[in-house]
C-alpha cells in the first residue's frame, strides 16, 4: 500500500514535538496538523479491519515506535456502539476519518476532595463530531470523555496518544456514582497494522 504521509516522517515529526515540549496543551497543538494531514490518507486502515465487531467498538494498533513514545490507533464504531466514560492519563488527539460520533466531555467538579476512588463529574459539553474534526484529551482538565456512534452507520476515528494506549493502566467512570475502576483496553490485533 502507498501511503502519502509514512509514519517514519509522522514519527520524525511528532518526535520534534516532543524533543521540545513537555506541556500537554503545546503537544496536542502542534501535533494536531499532523493527524489533520494522516486523516486525508486513503486506505489508511485496510479493508479487512473496516468491518465492526458485533459486540463492542474494535482498536487496532496502526503504529508504534519501539521505545512507545506514541501510539496511533483506528477505532472502528459499529452503529450504535460506545465507548464508557474514561480517562487517558496522557495526552492524546481523536481524528474523525469517516462518519460522526458523538463525545461528551467531563469535568472534575469536587476538586479532588472527595473520596479517593470518587470522582464528582459533571458534563462540560456534548459535541456532535464529523470527518475531519479532530479533538484532544490531557490531564488533568480536559481527560475525561464517553464517545458514542449515535448513527446507523460505522465511523472510524484515529486516535495518537503519548503512549502505548493499549497498555497504559486508566480508569473507567460512573459519572451518575462517581465510582471509577481500573481498565486496560487492550489493542484487537497483536501486532501493529504498520511496523516501526
Ligand atoms: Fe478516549
Amino acid at each position: 500500500m502507498s501511503i502519502k504521509y509514512p509514519f517514519s516522517e509522522l514519527e520524525h515529526d511528532i518526535r520534534s514535538v516532543l524533543a521540545v515540549n513537555q506541556d500537554y496543551s503545546a503537544i496536542v497543538d502542534q501535533i494536531r496538523p499532523f493527524l489533520e494531514k494522516l486523516l486525508q490518507t486513503e486506505n489508511l486502515v485496510p479493508a479487512s479491519y473496516l468491518k465492526p465487531q458485533a459486540d463492542k467498538y474494535a482498536q487496532y494498533l496502526l503504529y508504534k515506535p519501539e521505545d512507545e513514545a506514541f501510539s496511533v490507533i483506528a477505532f472502528v464504531w459499529g452503529a450504535g456502539q460506545k465507548a464508557p466514560v474514561h480517562d487517558h492519563l496522557i495526552w492524546g488527539l481523536v481524528g474523525v476519518y469517516t462518519g460522526e460520533l458523538v463525545e461528551t466531555r467531563y469535568r472534575r467538579i469536587d476538586n479532588g476532595l472527595a473520596a479517593a476512588q470518587q470522582f464528582i463529574l459533571e458534563i462540560a459539553k456534548t459535541i456532535q463530531v464529523v470527518k475531519g474534526d479532530i479533538s484532544f484529551v490531557y490531564p488533568p482538565k480536559y481527560d475525561i470523555h464517553g464517545v458514542s456512534n449515535l448513527s446507523d452507520d460505522t465511523a472510524i476515528t484515529i486516535h495518537i496518544y503519548g503512549a502505548d494506549i493499549g497498555k497504559k493502566p486508566r480508569h473507567i467512570h460512573d459519572p451518575l456514582t462517581g465510582s471509577l475502576r481500573d481498565v486496560v483496553t487492550k489493542h484487537d490485533n497483536a501486532e501493529a497494522i504498520y511496523l516501526s
